[in-house]
């Protein structure tokens, strides 16, 4: 028996809607295996920006900092897109992920049997996919120095950097093999290596970790393959490890295996600190308050949580058995729902699952 402090953030659009669901799931778990989960609620995106003007308050990270997990629904709203981007809710994100040094983000594909009919791909195509994507979280295009749109010769031009150190990419990449070993050791790397300087040194320092896990099957893929790959044949992979935009995209591409982005959780792992679990799909603004949402991935987030924050196995393995128990007895949101089955709000969803735990 034991107590742990979770900072719950639900953020905009459906967070708080989905983050709901969630907490209902880890409450049953606490009741069932004897656990205290503390919830302390934080403001992060747009509703930060509206009740104290930023979209990451100080506080926020504080909060974070001395929790043991952090528990996010998603930020962003149409009604901020005009705000200049320093301040804009997605900020928050990234500069939470940074703050919290967030450099593994973990996610899972996996097709759930039941819901194989639901992808756009066919069933022999994805039936038994089980894919886990390790994202670079903090680094690449998406934090590097230079960056910025300026005037030159007379016209404007916008810049980015894809830049990443050897010890960044080192600790990824090791993530990756230590991943691997856990389940089936195959590993496959993607980079654009045949154009990108930066991916040829990522290329250089995944052999050289490599020789640490002899037992792994290691593969190279260009990205561009790799997209192609993930819907030719998914079956071929088992943990795929990427830099930050590329897992970002390729993430997104894997989620529609599983039928829908309504399905996938996360994990955001840093060395020694605290971690971070969210849906990987975003807010959804114009499904706000409607109750239609799938909260399955948010659900499926809390049991990441269970397994790499707390080490509780068995009580992770209860949400995810509840949650294929409740798909098997043809309870289905919107997002997957098909003929014959059950349409159930988000929720309905949520209580179900709770009450399978
Ligand atoms: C994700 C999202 C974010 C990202 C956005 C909302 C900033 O797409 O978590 O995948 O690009 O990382
Ligand atoms: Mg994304």
């Amino acid at each position: 028996m034991s107590n742990f402090k979770i900072a719950v953030l639900p953020g905009d659009g459906i967070g708080p809607e989905v983050i709901e669901q969630g907490l209902k799931a880890l409450k049953a778990v606490g009741n069932k295996f004897g656990h205290t989960f503390e919830f302390n609620m934080g403001l992060i995106g747009g509703v930060a920006i509206d009740k104290v003007g930023v979209p990451l308050p100080d506080e926020t990270i504080q909060l974070a900092q001395c929790s043991d997990a952090v528990y996010l629904g998603a930020v962003g709203d149409w009604k901020y897109d005009k705000l200049d981007p320093s301040i804009r809710p997605e900020k928050a994100l990234l500069g939470i992920r940074k703050a919290l040094k967030l450099f593994a983000n973990l996610r899972p594909a996996f097709v759930y049997e039941e819901l194989a009919d639901c992808s756009t791909l066919k069933r022999d195509v994805v039936e038994g996919v089980d894919i886990m994507i390790i994202r670079e979280l903090t680094g690449g295009a998406y934090f590097g120095e230079p960056k910025g749109i300026e005037n030159r010769n007379g016209e404007k031009i916008g810049f980015n950097n894809m830049i990443y150190t050897e010890s960044e990419i080192e600790r990824i990449v090791r993530k990756g093999f230590e991943v691997a070993m856990k389940r089936r050791k195959k590993l496959c790397s993607v980079d654009k290596a045949n154009v990108l300087d930066v991916s040829r040194l990522w290329r250089e320092v995944v052999l050289r970790v490599a020789k640490e896990f002899p037992e792994v099957e290691l593969s190279h893929m260009y990205v561009d393959n790799a997209a192609m790959q993930l819907i030719r044949n998914p079956k071929q992979f088992d943990v795929i490890v990427t830099e930050n935009l590329f897992g970002d995209i390729l993430s997104d591409e894997a989620s529609m295996l599983t039928g829908s982005l309504g399905m996938l959780p996360s994990a955001s792992l840093s060395e020694n600190g605290v971690a971070m679990y969210e849906p990987i799909h975003g807010s959804a603004p114009d499904f706000k308050g409607q109750n239609r949402l799938n909260p399955i991935a948010t659900i499926l987030s809390a049991a990441m949580m269970l397994k790499y924050s707390f080490n509780l196995d068995a009580e992770a393995q209860s949400i995810e058995n509840s949650v294929r128990q409740v798909l098997k007895d043809g309870y289905r949101t919107e997002d997957i729902m098909s003929d014959g089955m059950k349409l159930v709000g988000t929720s309905e969803m949520g209580d179900m699952i709770a009450s399978y735990i």
